[in-house]
C-alpha cells in the first residue's frame, strides 16, 4: 500500500530515539526553552519577524481570529471572505467567534480564489480576506495583495497545506498580514500535532501570546508587562492570575517543540523533495488529457503535501479512481468540496451560494501520496497510473 502519509516525521528511527532521550533528560516538559528556539528557527526559515507555536493549525486559526477581534481589528459581525476549496476549521473560527464568512469559489485550474473571483465580492462588503492556499498552489497572491490593500481589507493566509511554496520569489504565508501552518502527521512536516501563526506586526504578536495562553501578559516582555500592568493598576503578586483579554489554552508542549527543532534542518530537502515530485506527476497529468490541467505559472515552486488529479469527467474520476484504489494506492477527496454544503455551516449560516467549481473539483478530483519519502519505485507506479 503506498499511504499518504508513511510515518510519524520524516526520518522517523532517529527522530523518535532522540525524542526518547530527550523525554529522558528534560526536567521539564511544558512549553518552555524547545518551543521558543523552534519557533525562532521557524520565522527565519518563513522569513518572517515573528512566529508564535501552538497546539494545532486548527487552534492556530482560532487564535488568530481571537487577537484580531481582541485588538479592534476585526468586530463581531463582520464579514470575512474565505475560499469554498479549504478545511472546516478555516471557517468555523469565524462562525465560533460571530464573523460571517463569505464563501467565494475557487478556479479549477488554481484550487484556489483569484483576484478574478475576488470580483464577485463587493469590496465594501467584507473587512477581510482569509485565503487558503489549498494542496501547495495559489492564486495570483501579488494581485490579490494589490486588491486588499487598495480596499483597506485584512488579508490572512491559511497555509497549512503550502509550507514552501513560492509566488513572484515570496514564500506562501508571506503575503498577508498573518499567516497559519499546520504541523500535524503528514504536513509538510511533523510535531505529531502543532500549528504555527507567522507574522511581522508586533502589536497582533504581542495580543496572539496572551491569546495563545489565558489572556495573561506571562510571555510578554518585562517591558510590556510592566506597560499591561501598570496600565490596568496590577502589582506583581496579582499579575500572576490577572487576564487582560479573551483567550484561550493553545500551548503546545516541550515535546512538540523537540521535534520541530529536529524537522526544521529537513525544511529545505523536504520542500525540494516534494517540489521534484510534483513536477513529476505534474507532467504526466499535463500529457493526459483525462485530466484537467493545473496551472501554475505564476508559481516559482509548488510544494504540495498531497499530489491533486482532477478528471474532465465523472466517467474518468470512477476510471481512475478504481486504478488507484486497485493499485493500493490510498486517495481522497479533494479537501471538501464546496463549504457551503458542509452540515455544519448549512447548520450555522444562512448565506448559502453556489460554488460550481468547489462542487466539480470535489465530484470528479481526489488527490494521491506526494511525501518525501516515496521510493523511486512508488513514483513509477504513480505516474504510470496517470497515464492514459
Ligand atoms: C487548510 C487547512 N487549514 C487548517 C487545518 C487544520 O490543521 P490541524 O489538523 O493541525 O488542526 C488543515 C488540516 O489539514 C488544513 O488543511
Amino acid at each position: 500500500m503506498i499511504k499518504l502519509m508513511k510515518s510519524t516525521f520524516y526520518k522517523e528511527e532517529e527522530t523518535k530515539k532522540a525524542l526518547a532521550n530527550f523525554i529522558l533528560e528534560a526536567e521539564m516538559l511544558s512549553m518552555g526553552e524547545e518551543c521558543k528556539k523552534f519557533e525562532y528557527g521557524f520565522a527565519q526559515k518563513q522569513g518572517r519577524a515573528h512566529a508564535l507555536y501552538v497546539s494545532s493549525g486548527s487552534m492556530a486559526n482560532l487564535v488568530l481570529i481571537q487577537a484580531l477581534l481582541n485588538l479592534g481589528r476585526l468586530h463581531r459581525g463582520d464579514r470575512v471572505a474565505v475560499s469554498s476549496l479549504t478545511w472546516a476549521t478555516n471557517i468555523m473560527p469565524l462562525i465560533q467567534l460571530g464573523l460571517v464568512p463569505v464563501v467565494l469559489d475557487c478556479e479549477k485550474e488554481t484550487l484556489n480564489i483569484s483576484s478574478q473571483t475576488l470580483q464577485s465580492v463587493k469590496a465594501t462588503d467584507i473587512q477581510a480576506l482569509f485565503i487558503t492556499n489549498a494542496l501547495g498552489f495559489s492564486g495570483d497572491m501579488e494581485q490579490i495583495r494589490k486588491w486588499c490593500s487598495e480596499n483597506e481589507i485584512i488579508m490572512l493566509e491559511d497555509n497549512c497545506e503550502s509550507l514552501g511554496s513560492q509566488v513572484s520569489g515570496i514564500k506562501l504565508g508571506n503575503f498577508g498580514l498573518a499567516s497559519t501552518f499546520s504541523t500535524f502527521v503528514g504536513h509538510h512536516f511533523s510535531t505529531v500535532e502543532g500549528g504555527m501563526i507567522c507574522t511581522d506586526d508586533e502589536e497582533l504578536y504581542d495580543m496572539l501570546l496572551m491569546v495563545r495562553a489565558h489572556g495573561w501578559d506571562r510571555n510578554l516582555s518585562a517591558e510590556k508587562q510592566r506597560v499591561i500592568r501598570d496600565k490596568n493598576g496590577i502589582g506583581d503578586f496579582f499579575s500572576r492570575y490577572t487576564f487582560y483579554d479573551l483567550a484561550f489554552n493553545a500551548r503546545p508542549t516541550e515535546i512538540g517543540g523537540f521535534l520541530g527543532n529536529r524537522q526544521l534542518q529537513y525544511w529545505d530537502e523536504i520542500v525540494s523533495t516534494r517540489e521534484n515530485n510534483f513536477k513529476r506527476f505534474q507532467n504526466c497529468i499535463e500529457s493526459n488529457d483525462d485530466f484537467l490541467s493545473l496551472d501554475v505559472r505564476h508559481m516559482d515552486v509548488v510544494s504540495n503535501f498531497a499530489m491533486p488529479a482532477v478528471c474532465r469527467t465523472h466517467e474518468s474520476f470512477e476510471k481512475y479512481r478504481k486504478r488507484f484504489e486497485n493499485a493500493q494506492v490510498e486517495i481522497r477527496p479533494i479537501i471538501a468540496g464546496d463549504m457551503t454544503k458542509q452540515p455544519f455551516y448549512k447548520k450555522y449560516v444562512t448565506n448559502e451560494s453556489l460554488c460550481e467549481n468547489a462542487d466539480f473539483i470535489h465530484k470528479n478530483g481526489f488527490y494521491f501520496p506526494n511525501n518525501p519519502e516515496l521510493t523511486e519505485e512508488e513514483i513509477a507506479l504513480l505516474c504510470d497510473l496517470l497515464h492514459k
